[in-house]
């Protein structure tokens, strides 16, 4: 009989990992913390019958904000209704979306910091009270109006929560930071895609890919594709380390996973700004990419690494920079 159950438990684990996004938390690899914690609020949740107090994720792009949300909705049963922030441009694009929730619906909106204030401002009596107050008839017979909404969950995510307002940070009960992900973990996602894929990789291919990964499971996955076409096309039915090391040199990924755009940031601060400090401004300019994107993107792997680091007086690279660029450093500059 236990021979029975154990073997159609394994059918079902083998059926839902037929999807690279993971959509059980079982299924979600790393981010231990945030994990037990979520799920423990979900259970309470269930338990008391009421909805999961709202949730906010920050991190940076990759790390599994929109996985995760997914995964909050199926693991309480909801349904999912999502919207981001820049595409909600009016007051009522978000009384609509909001008047038109379930009981228990789950409503996740993406960057949510780049929602417009006066339209944020509809979401306080939502989130606190589970209703809308909106104003109709026009100037002199104007009068405002409650609407009672269904309980609801209120997931958002964003690359910067220090653009968030106060008064929306303190409305979410549960506030996650996602972390870059080790390279074992991110190993496992590589490993994980390859069964999905059906496509198989080598021990050493998988740790390789899983160290230049950024500790970002989207650029795992993606140069996992990018190397399963390399292997392909050298006629491979599987990934081998070679083709592997090959396929990231080609895409000008380095050892650490740092990438063209990386180079020329510190590029830049040592040869333009004698190694810092320097303001982000300054550098943005210098290699032509936006502000947002370098401190969303590039930096927080870069301070992550140990190769920058942030000063009140602008950002600095360090001496580890310097050796892994392969620049002579001058010490003297820095005293
Ligand atoms: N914890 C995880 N375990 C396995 N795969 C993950 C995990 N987090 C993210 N991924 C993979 O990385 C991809 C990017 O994740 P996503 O949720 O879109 O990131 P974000 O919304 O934070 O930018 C997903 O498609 C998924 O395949
Ligand atoms: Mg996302």
């Amino acid at each position: 009989m236990e021979r029975i159950v154990t073997g159609e438990e394994l059918i079902e684990d083998e059926v839902i990992t037929y999807n690279i996004r993971p959509s059980r938390i079982k299924e979600y690899i790393g981010q231990t913390d945030v994990k037990e914690n979520i799920s423990v609020f979900i259970e309470a949740a269930k338990i008391r019958d009421e909805p999961l107090d709202h949730v906010l994720l920050y991190g940076p792009p990759g790390l599994g904000k929109t996985t995760l949300a997914y995964i909050i909705a199926n693991e309480l049963g909801s349904n999912i209704r999502t919207a981001s922030g820049p595409s909600i441009e009016k007051a009522g694009d978000l009384a609509a979306i909001l008047s038109s929730l379930e009981p228990g619906d789950v409503l996740f909106i993406d960057e949510i910091h780049r929602m417009p204030r006066h339209i944020e401002e509809i979401l306080y009596p939502a989130m606190e009270d589970f209703c809308l107050d909106i104003i109709v008839g026009s100037d002199g017979s104007s009068r405002s109006i409650k609407i009672n909404l269904p309980p609801f969950t209120l997931v958002g995510a964003t690359t910067r929560a220090g653009d968030l307002t106060g008064p929306l940070r303190d409305r979410f009960g549960i506030v996650s930071k996602l972390q870059y992900y080790t390279v074992d973990e991110l190993e496992s996602i590589i490993k994980r895609t390859s069964r999905v894929l059906d496509m198989p990789i080598d021990d050493d291919a998988a740790l390789e890919l899983a160290r230049r990964s950024r500790g970002t499971p989207r650029i795992a996955n993606r140069i996992f594709k990018r190397v399963r076409d390399f292997s392909l096309v050298d006629g491979n039915s599987s990934i081998d380390i070679d083709t592997t090391s090959k396929a990231l040199d080609r895409l000008k990924i380095d050892k650490i996973g740092l990438d063209d755009t990386d180079y020329q940031l510190l590029q830049a601060i040592i040869n333009k700004f004698g190694g810092g400090p320097v303001g982000i401004e300054s550098i943005a300019s210098a290699i032509g990419e936006e502000v947002s994107t370098i401190e969303d993107v590039y930096e927080p792997y870069l301070l992550q690494c140990g190769l920058l680091k942030r000063t009140n007086r602008g950002r600095m690279v360090t001496e580890n920079a310097y050796q892994h660029l392969k620049i002579e450093y001058n010490k003297s500059i820095f005293e």
